[in-house]
C-alpha cells in the first residue's frame, strides 16, 4: 500500500481531543502536578483562578464552577426555587439534560419548537408554550433558550416575551461558550447562563465540569452555597438544601491551560466551518449564522432530504469518516419525557429536523487535506 492510499483510509476522529493534547504538551501535566502537590482537590486555588479568568474572558461579573453542565442548570433552578406547579419552557430539539433538571425538581418541562434555520427556540412557539402551560394550570416560571450546536438563541425576542410574562431566562449555553451575539459574549446574553466543560465541548476539560455566569451578586452567592450542600458560615452550617455540585480543582487546572489557547481555537473552528460552507452549500442545506451572531461550531450540522441521510452516513463510514445525529429522537419523544406537555400546534420543525440532520467532524485541529477528504466523500455520496 502506498503512502497516498494509507492517508485516504486513515480513520478521521469526529472530535480530535488527542491533537489538542499534543499541542498543549507538558503544560497540562505541569498544571495537574501542581494540584497533586498541594492536594487541595476540593475548591483549591485553581477553581477561583479559573472563575476569574472565565469572567474576564466573557465579561460576566460572577462565575461559579460546577461539577457538570447539568449541575450548573440544576443549581440555578434550586436557587430560583423552581418546583411543583411551575412550568419551564424548553426546546425539544436538545440534549435531555435541559429538561431533566426541570423534571428532577418536580416542575414541568413544556416543550416548544425550534426555528427551521437556527435550530434554536422559535419565539412564536415559545408564546404558544406559555399558553399551553397556563391552560394546564401551571405557572410559567422560566425559559431555557438552548444555543444549539454553538449558535446563540434569539435572546432579544425571547427575553422580551419572558420579561412581559414575569419569567426568568436561563441560557443553556452548554454548547456555545465562546460564541457571541452583537458583540456580547455568551455568558452575558441572559441574566444567568449555564455551560458545560464536557470533554467534547468547544472548551472541554478531562472529565465532567461546568459553570454558571451571572451579574447578580445575590444569585451568585446562593449558587456558591448550594454547590456545597447549602453551606452558610462554614461547611458544617447548612442554611439551605443543596448538592455536591462544585468543579474539581484538577479540572480547573486543565481548563486554565485550555482557555489560553481557546481564542486561537475559536478562529480555527470558524475557518473549518467556512470551508465546509463554501464547499457544501450547493449540495445540501448548510448552517447559516444570522447577521450579528457568531457560532462556536460545537457541531457542524447539515440537512439532507429524508431517506438520503442513512445511505450517505453509511457511505462515509465505509471510508472511515464518522458522522453523528444530534438528535435522532427529540426529548418530547423520549420514553422518560413523553408524558410532558408540548406547545399547542405541536413541534413540526423538531420532528422534521430529527429525520434530516447530520453532523460532520468538527474541531480546531481538522487540517485542510483531511477536511477535503470529508468534503470529497460527501460530494460523491450526494451526487451519485
Ligand atoms: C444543551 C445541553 N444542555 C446540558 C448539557 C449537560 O452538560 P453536562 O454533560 O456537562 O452535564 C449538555 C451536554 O451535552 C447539552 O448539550
Amino acid at each position: 500500500m502506498n503512502q497516498h492510499a494509507r492517508l485516504d483510509d486513515a480513520p478521521i476522529p469526529f472530535v480530535d481531543v488527542a491533537a489538542q493534547r499534543r499541542r498543549l504538551g507538558s503544560r497540562i501535566d505541569t498544571a495537574i502536578a501542581r494540584v497533586l502537590d498541594h492536594c487541595q482537590f476540593i475548591l483549591g486555588p485553581e477553581v477561583r483562578a479559573l472563575e476569574q479568568e472565565l469572567a474576564a474572558f466573557c465579561g460576566a461579573r460572577h462565575v461559579i464552577g460546577t461539577a457538570s453542565g447539568t449541575d450548573a442548570l440544576l443549581l440555578v433552578l434550586l436557587a430560583k426555587g423552581v418546583g411543583g406547579g411551575d412550568a419551564v419552557i424548553c426546546p425539544a430539539f436538545t440534549f435531555a439534560a435541559t429538561a431533566e433538571v426541570v423534571a428532577l425538581l418536580g416542575a414541568t418541562p413544556v416543550f416548544v419548537d425550534v426555528d427551521e434555520t437556527t435550530f434554536t427556540i422559535d419565539p412564536l412557539s415559545f408564546e404558544r408554550g406559555i399558553a399551553t402551560a397556563r391552560r394546564l394550570g401551571l405557572n410559567p416560571k422560566a425559559v431555557f433558550p438552548v444555543d444549539l450546536f454553538g449558535l446563540p438563541a434569539d435572546y432579544d425576542r425571547l427575553s422580551a416575551i419572558a420579561n412581559a410574562e414575569g419569567m426568568f431566562v436561563l441560557a443553556d449555553a452548554a454548547q456555545s461558550f465562546g460564541a457571541s451575539s452583537h458583540g456580547r459574549p455568551v455568558g452575558t446574553l441572559a441574566p444567568v447562563t449555564a455551560t458545560s466543560f464536557f470533554p467534547a465541548k468547544p472548551l472541554g476539560c478531562y472529565g465532567d465540569g461546568g459553570a454558571v455566569f451571572t451579574d447578580d451578586a445575590d444569585l451568585a452567592a446562593t449558587i456558591e452555597s448550594l454547590r456545597v450542600h447549602g453551606q452558610g458560615e462554614d461547611k458544617y452550617d447548612n442554611v439551605r438544601i443543596g448538592i455536591t455540585g462544585r468543579l474539581d480543582a484538577l479540572q480547573a487546572a486543565v481548563l486554565i491551560e485550555k482557555l489560553k489557547i481557546f481564542p486561537d481555537e475559536i478562529r480555527a473552528r470558524n475557518r473549518v466551518a467556512e470551508r465546509y460552507g463554501a464547499s457544501l452549500g450547493n449540495l445540501c442545506v448548510v448552517p447559516r449564522v444570522p447577521a450579528g451572531l457568531t457560532s462556536i461550531w460545537a457541531q457542524y450540522t447539515i440537512r439532507l432530504a429524508p431517506g438520503v441521510r442513512s445511505p450517505v452516513a453509511a457511505e462515509l463510514k465505509a471510508q472511515a469518516i464518522p458522522t453523528a445525529i444530534y438528535y435522532p429522537k427529540p426529548v418530547h419523544r423520549q420514553g422518560a419525557y413523553r408524558h410532558f406537555p408540548v406547545a399547542d400546534g405541536g413541534l413540526p420543525v423538531t420532528d422534521r429536523l430529527a429525520d434530516e440532520v447530520l453532523s460532520l467532524p468538527m474541531h480546531a485541529y481538522l487540517d485542510e487535506p483531511t477536511q477535503d477528504r470529508i468534503i470529497a466523500a460527501l460530494r460523491r455520496a450526494l451526487t451519485r
